[in-house]
């Protein structure tokens, strides 16, 4: 692969000015499957894993992945059947993982508003652990287990009240957030949860922000739970697991978090010191094991030259890949081969890169400097996490299709939706 070193690499880069993923030319990808069309890395994938596993190894843990980050099966199954467990936060999620392989005696299940009926099917289904955000949701997973005949595990998600220096929209551990049990009552709150005959007290757990780039904030809230796992024990409540959510971040443009395995080493040892490294550890990450592996192919349509902007208009949008849309977030866009394909009327321009939905907020990059002609195709690198899982059919576009590529295989996990699929819930 050539210098030139773009988020994703090695697994994503150069090689003879065409764009490779692994052993495959994404261009012919993209002939081949039509455009827009997500492509997955497996052995990014695995090799994002497995810096969890090298920090864990010899350890007490499990990796949880939050597959709200890409929730399609064919990743899915990738992640099950390297051992993991799977984070939740719907009914549909508990689907999805148990048809894909997962064990349901490694499902952790989170997020602030699980209904009733959710809470049944993951009892049923016998999962590890419930997330509690709340104490009303601790005295409905209560009923709901007496009256099913069974004991519900659980956790409290405690909110640690530490800063991830992260967008204001991902950040989680802040007191003002909807998440989690501020942390001046979770001991009262687990007082409450041990005198509840439904439920039995199995873990702790934060999670603090998503895209965070540095230990520091990883580092106050272990030694903030940890201080409250010495003031709960103390009051005679054992906790078994020791749950520190998700939230690593990924190279979107240039940003160098640490990896999870130095990460983790470097927790370890504040973990070690305090006395709670035989504890059962857990974590949850989601973007860290899948956003640099995917990408977004896609093709431009249109170039409008204007006396202020140019437009690259390209076939996919907001519905695709929102986090722009959403969070101003930056994606890194390049050409599927470093020379452009109509070279004849290539000349360099700055673009801004947008989609063909109606709104001004259906851009992908903005004052992106490309030198590429009408056809040519695209790529918006970092897609793996939180794009497909956050699709939608606005416009009434059908959602992308996807592939997985290891080695020179490349298999469609996902068929490009069609209108009829469109319409077919409609009556
Ligand atoms: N655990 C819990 C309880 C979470 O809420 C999340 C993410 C994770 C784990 C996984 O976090 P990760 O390792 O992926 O950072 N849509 C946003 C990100 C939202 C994250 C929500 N919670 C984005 O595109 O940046």
């Amino acid at each position: 692969m050539s210098d030139l070193k773009l988020p994703g690499a090695p697994y994503i880069g150069y090689q003879n000015q065409t764009l490779m993923m692994e052993n495959v030319a994404l261009c012919d990808v993209a002939t081949e499957f039509g455009t827009p069309l997500f492509a997955y890395s497996k052995a990014a994938m695995l090799s994002a894993l497995e810096e969890y596993k090298l920090a864990f190894a010899g350890r007490k843990a499990r990796i949880h992945y939050a597959m709200k980050a890409n929730s399609s099966l064919g990743v899915l199954r990738v992640f099950a059947q390297s051992g993991c467990g799977f984070d939740i936060v719907s009914g549909g999620e508990l689907a999805r993982v148990l048809a894909a392989g997962g064990k349901a005696e490694h499902i952790i299940f989170s997020g602030v508003g699980k209904t009733r009926s959710e809470i049944r099917e993951a009892l049923e289904a016998g999962i590890c652990c419930f997330n509690v955000e709340s104490e009303p949701e601790l005295d409905v997973i209560n009923e709901v287990a007496l009256s099913a005949g069974k004991v519900a595990p659980i956790s409290l998600r405690v909110n640690p009240n530490v800063d991830a220096k992260t967008h204001p929209y991902i950040s989680t551990g802040l007191k003002d957030n909807k998440f989690g049990i501020a942390h001046d009552h979770a001991l009262e709150t687990y007082k409450r949860a041990s005198t509840l005959k439904g439920l039995k007290i199995k873990g702790i757990d934060c999670h603090i922000g998503s895209q965070i780039t540095e230990i520091s904030p990883y580092e106050d809230a272990v030694s903030r739970v940890l201080d409250l796992v010495d003031s709960i024990e103390a009051n005679g409540i054992h906790i078994d697991h020791l749950d520190f959510g998700g939230g690593l971040g990924i190279d979107y443009e240039g940003e160098t978090p640490p990896k999870a395995h130095a990460l983790w080493t470097q927790l370890f040892k504040l973990i070690d010191q305090r006395g709670y490294g035989e504890r059962f550890i857990f974590v949850e990450p989601g973007r860290s094991l899948v956003g640099n592996a995917g990408v977004c192919l896609t093709r431009i349509e249109f170039l409008k030259t204007g006396e202020h902007k140019n437009f690259c208009i390209v076939d996919a949008a907001m519905n695709d890949v929102p986090r722009p849309a959403m969070y101003e977030a930056f994606h890194a866009i390049v050409p599927l081969t470093q020379e452009g394909r109509s070279k004849d009327t290539n000349t360099t321009l700055t673009y801004d890169i947008v989609g063909p939905v109606c709104e001004s907020g259906d851009w992908l990059g903005r004052d992106r400097t490309l030198s590429v002609g009408v056809g040519d195709a695209l790529a918006i690198l970092s897609a793996g996490a939180y794009c497909m899982s956050m699709s939608s059919n606005y416009n009434s576009r059908g959602r992308a299709a996807e592939v997985l590529i290891d080695a020179e295989h490349v298999q469609l996990i996902r068929r490009r939706e069609t209108n009829e699929d469109l319409m077919r819930q409609e009556v």
